[in-house]
């Protein structure tokens, strides 16, 4: 069987720069792509950014220039933050290129074909920041402005003529499809959310604006655009060369594995998108994934607020390691989390610098002095390096199957024991005692080493870089890294060179006023 792995993120809005938020969710996505690529997958990564709509026009208009060019200038800034958070994605789409609008209009022309769409009126509520049609239901006043009580952005009221998706008619079929397929929305309090809404009702969907012009063309009707939602939502197909179904990209890779998006945008990815798929009579993604915020003073990051967290600056001061570490262990996993650099400097400070970095320092170094500089061929293993060694043989399918969760929070917790352990092997056995008993001193050596280089391979996916930095003293490279072999224990081959490494961490200083 292939094994391949096709994962998402949000196309992001270049209305303004990317923020903290955004490179959360892209770095979470290239933990999952750098864990199933060590796994032996062929992995397919996407993120880009969704170009058109109201509030991009809206924004282009501010600031003086056209549509595009604001994109185009935004954009860049997007895709230099994929560079700079070391992201292996493998396509980074925009929804103004060529190739997505041909898709987002063969996707329109099929729904009109399989009779999903009709022209009719829309009246109500609509929320420009979001980019989202709300129900009466939906909205409060505060203090004279309407807003979404989901979202607390303000929503004014349209009035125009628009095509409209049935989507009342999928509303069975959905919860039908949430039953049959329990993990297809996750984590589960997600699901319930979507479950509920989805049995409160769903209304037919206006799919087209009229009142601006800043999208994709309703073909054969030029006056209207196509809603940004539909247009932005094919991306995860038009990326795959949609409609040509033969073509590879789309045979090998759709359905999705993991639609990886935030919890504020749940509703568009678990119910609105699976509609216009079973519309177009195209399978489902198999998984959507909601994360929690990245919450800055406790609050939802935005600018209105003036909390915004820019990645640049916390990169440009502690490295990209560190934050992608941090995020990875400090948030839990599908819930909020605060953002303090406090927790950060712990974080590199006692887990990087002190746990990980020492380790390999120290069993680095003593090979190196004690060991002639090679990996001791003299061994005899006994029970207690056996144990340790063994640990991770009997893990590896449980680990498999927490990522398969997205339970991030197991194997960062794995790794975090696994290191506690190392080190205490390490005091504990005392190699620096056995200098008259050689062959316990190598054997010792044997075993730190290997456990070195079991938590790089398992680290690689949180912190590349500095995985690979340490897998240098065995002179290990990328392509080298496979997470099967973390199973064995006769992996490094004895008698060949280790070398001295560079400092792996830097400590902060801590000032305290
Ligand atoms: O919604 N904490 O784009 P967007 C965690 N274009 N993640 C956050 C976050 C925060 N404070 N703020 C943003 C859109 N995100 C649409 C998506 S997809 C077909 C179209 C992340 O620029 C999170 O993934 O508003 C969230 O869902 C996404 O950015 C929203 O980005
Ligand atoms: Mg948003």
């Amino acid at each position: 069987m292939d094994k391949n792995f096709y994962i998402t993120t949000p196309i992001y809005y270049p209305s303004a720069r990317p923020h903290m938020g955004h490179a959360y969710s892209s770095i979470i996505a290239d933990f999952f792509a750098r864990f199933k690529k060590i796994d032996g997958y062929k992995v397919h990564f996407l993120t880009g950014t969704d170009e058109h709509g109201l509030k991009i026009q809206r924004s282009a208009e501010k600031n003086n220039i056209e549509p595009l060019e604001f994109c185009n200038q935004i954009s860049l800034t997007f895709r230099d933050l994929s560079k700079i958070l070391n992201l292996t994605n493998t396509d980074f789409i925009r929804t103004t290129e060529n190739r997505h609008k041909v898709s987002v209009q063969h996707l329109w022309n099929e729904l009109i074909k399989n009779d999903e769409i009709y022209l009719s009126k829309y009246s109500g509520w609509y929320s420009v920041s979001d980019e989202a049609y709300y129900n009466d239901d939906e909205i409060i006043d505060q203090e004279g402005k309407k807003i979404s009580i989901l979202s607390k952005s303000t929503v004014e009221w349209i009035e125009e003529e628009s095509y409209f998706f049935r989507l009342s008619k999928w509303q069975k079929p959905l919860l039908d499809y949430y039953l049959s397929h329990p993990n297809f929305i996750s984590p589960p309090s997600r699901k319930k959310e979507v479950i509920s809404f989805v049995e409160s009702g769903l209304k037919d969907l206006s799919v087209s604006r009229k009142s601006f012009s800043w999208g994709i063309p309703v073909p054969n009707s030029k006056d209207h655009i196509i809603y940004v939602w539909l247009d932005a939502l094919t991306n995860y197909i038009s990326a795959l060369n949609y409609p040509d179904m033969n073509d590879l990209l789309f045979k090998n890779f759709w359905p999705a594995s993991l639609h990886l998006i935030g919890k504020d945008i749940i509703r568009f990815h678990a119910v609105y998108w699976p509609a216009f798929l079973m519309a177009a009579k195209i399978n489902l993604p198999l998984k959507v994934y909601g994360h929690g915020w990245i919450l800055s003073d406790n609050e939802k990051m935005s600018k209105s607020k003036g909390n915004i967290l820019d990645p640049i600056e916390i990169i440009n001061q502690y490295g990209v390691d560190p934050l992608r570490y941090y995020l990875i262990k400090e948030v839990s996993f599908g819930n909020d989390g605060n953002i303090s650099q406090e927790r950060l400097e712990n974080c590199i400070n006692s887990d990087l610098a002190n746990n990980f970095g020492n380790l390999c320092q120290r069993v680095s170094t003593f090979a190196i002095t004690n060991c002639n500089s090679r990996i001791p061929e003299n061994i005899s293993l006994n029970t207690e390096d056996l144990v340790i060694l063994n640990k991770f043989k009997n893990d590896l399918n449980n680990i498999r199957s927490k990522i398969d969760e997205q339970d991030i929070n197991f194997y960062i917790n794995y790794i975090v024991n696994a290191l506690f352990e190392a080190n205490k092997y390490f005091n504990d056995q005392e190699p620096w005692k056995k200098k008259d008993d050689l062959i316990r001193l190598n054997s010792i050596v044997y075993t730190a080493l290997e456990i070195v280089r079991k938590i790089s391979f398992m680290l690689y996916p949180i912190i590349p870089n500095s995985a690979l930095k340490a897998l240098k003293i065995f002179n290990l490279n990328e392509k080298d890294i496979i997470f099967s072999t973390i199973d064995n224990y006769n992996y490094l081959k004895k008698g060949s060179n280790i070398n001295k490494i560079d400092i792996l961490f830097k400590k902060v200083e801590k000032n305290n006023d």
